[in-house]
Formats: C-alpha cells, structure tokens, sequence
C-alpha cells in the first residue's frame, strides 16, 4: 500500500474512533449507579463498547476510503480483478473476534460470580412476581410483606425470586442486573445498594397484556430508617385507618388499580373492565376477586378475610 493511502486510512479511523467515542462518553447513558453489583456491569458494559468503538472505526475507515478510491468512473465498463481470498486475512478476521469474545465472557463470568457473593450476612427478601403485580416478603422478619421492595443501604439482600404464572423478570436499572422470575423454579439475585433514594422496580419480560403496568418501586433506606420501617410493619399500623380495620380504598388502588379504572378511588387502569358502573351481586365479585377467571389472576392468597370483605363493600356497597 502507498505512503498516502494508509495516511488516509488512519486519519479516517482517527475522526470516525474520536466522534464515536465523544457520543460513547459525553452523553450520559446510564441511570444512576446506586449499587456495588453495578460497577462490574459498568466494566464489562464499557469494555464491550471499547472493543465496539475500536473496530467500527477500523472498517468504517476501510469502507469510506475503499468507496472514495475505487469508485466507478463514468467511462469505466470494466470488470473488477478476479480475487481468490486470502489466507492469512482471514486467519486474522477469525482469530481476532475470537480473541475478544473470549475476554468479553471471561470477564462477564468473574463480575457475575464476584456479584453472586453478598458481603457479610445478607438479609432474605423473597420476591414474588405474578401477572401483574410484584410482592416482596422478609420471612426472617416475621413475615412482613409489602408491595414496594424495600432495602436497608449498605447490607447485602438476597432476593429469593419466583413466579406464580409465566416469565417475569426483576430489574432496577441503578442496581445494574436483571433476573428471571420462572415459574417452577427459584432464581436469586444479591443487591447491595450504595445510595439511598427511591428507584423504578419494573418486570422486563414480555409477560402479558398488564406488563407495561407491572412497575413498582425499590426503595432504599438508611440502616435505621429500614429498622423502623420493619418495626411499623410488624407492630401493624399505629392506628386503624378511618372506616373500620382495613383501608379498602388502599387495598382496591394497591390491588386492583393497575387493572381497572374506578374513578371514586382515582385509578385508570384499561387491562380489565372499567369498575365506574358495576352492578353486579356482591357473592359474583367476592368470587370473582377469590378465584379469578376471564384473564383475571386470583387473589384469595394474596388478601385476608377481612380485605376481601372490605373489597366487596366497597366495590358493591352496603345496600347490597
Ligand atoms: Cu411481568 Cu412483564
């Protein structure tokens, strides 16, 4: 190859490697980092996108300057020179994509193991995914459940997760790692938040008509505010929310709400029938919320006695 021409090549790959690379680096891609599984995740992302960057500028180079150079000429009716490969390209064009989807897997394989071990004792949080809607409880502190996942910063949490219908899968994008939740078997999956602050908890697998709507939230607080928190719930609320034992409106907009729209308790919900003229005997819909059906999950696990019946009269009233 002439002087000039890799001259040309190399200030080509140069522009294309520092406009690629300005894109890759100024603009901020990534959410918050707010756990330490998440700088591993970083690592690998970034040198993924290195290799990336390092070979797009290489063949973008090669393919500009081959289609300026070897461009047809108007009174050009030629045919190109017969070509016959050539070896040792393509021993190169193997060997070196090889090379680096090993390092791209070694890599990978040593974050996800180092990501797999919790520092220190970690706390048990069980996650249940079903469609639509997420439950978490901390069986090692009484059983507590709530539907917002909510961690202690700094301390390690195994997430014991599992499926009641199809494939979900957990992700908070600042804690950087996705798992499946599979029906039948047990997925877990160690966070160790860094940050305290208040992150979107979606489902990310296509699992139905509601999925867009399976979102909740994983709310991180500092060790003595996660203390109390676990106190409250265990003590039960301080006082009874007006009205009787249990708020059914926030049991309707907890359980319900995501699902159908009921305008008395403000929720917009479009996956099931709207609930704004509901004329229906209270037996049908306490069966209805009991054992599901018509697209309809059943909910007789998931709610007390006392929560199905506040569901009933509120749905149906008390004239019913
Ligand atoms: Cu659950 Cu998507």
């Amino acid at each position: 190859m002439r002087r000039g021409a890799i001259v040309a090549l190399v200030s080509i790959a140069l522009v294309v490697a520092a406009v690629t690379t300005a894109i890759a680096y100024f603009v901020d891609w990534l959410p918050e980092q707010a756990s330490e599984e998440r700088q591993g995740i970083d690592l690998v992302f970034w040198v993924t996108v290195a290799i990336c960057i390092f070979f797009f500028a290489i063949v973008a180079s090669v393919s500009i300057y081959a289609a300026v150079k070897f461009r047809v000429r108007p009174d050009d009716e030629s045919d190109g020179a017969p070509i016959h490969g050539h070896t040792g390209i393509e021993i190169v064009w193997t060997l070196v994509p090889t090379i680096c989807v090993v390092v791209i897997a070694v890599l990978s394989a040593i974050v996800l193991a180092q990501n797999d071990k919790p520092k220190g004792d970690p706390l048990r949080v069980d996650v249940l995914a079903q469609q639509f809607a997420w439950q978490f409880t901390y069986p090692e502190e009484g059983e507590v459940r709530a539907t917002n996942l909510y961690l202690p910063v700094d301390r390690s949490t195994r997430l014991v997760i599992s499926a009641r219908d199809v494939l979900h899968s957990f992700w908070v994008p600042e804690f950087g790692q996705k798992q499946d939740a599979v029906p039948g078997i047990v997925t877990t999956l160690i966070v160790t938040p860094t940050k305290t602050g208040d992150y979107r908890l979606i489902c990310t697998e296509l699992c139905g008509q509601g999925h867009a709507l399976m979102r909740t939230r994983a709310i991180v607080l500092s060790q003595p505010e996660f203390a109390r928190w676990l106190r409250e719930q265990q003590q039960g609320p301080a006082e009874p929310p007006p009205g009787g034992e249990v708020d059914a409106q926030g049991t309707f907009v907890q359980t319900c709400g995501g699902c159908h729209e009921l305008e008395q308790a403000g929720t917009s919900g479009q996956i099931g029938p709207s609930l704004n003229e509901l004329a229906l005997d209270p037996a049908d819909v306490e069966e209805q919320i009991r054992k599901g059906g018509g697209g309809m999950p059943a909910f007789e696990n998931d709610l007390s006695e006392a929560q199905i019946e506040a569901l009933v009269q509120y749905l149906v009233g008390d004239d019913a």
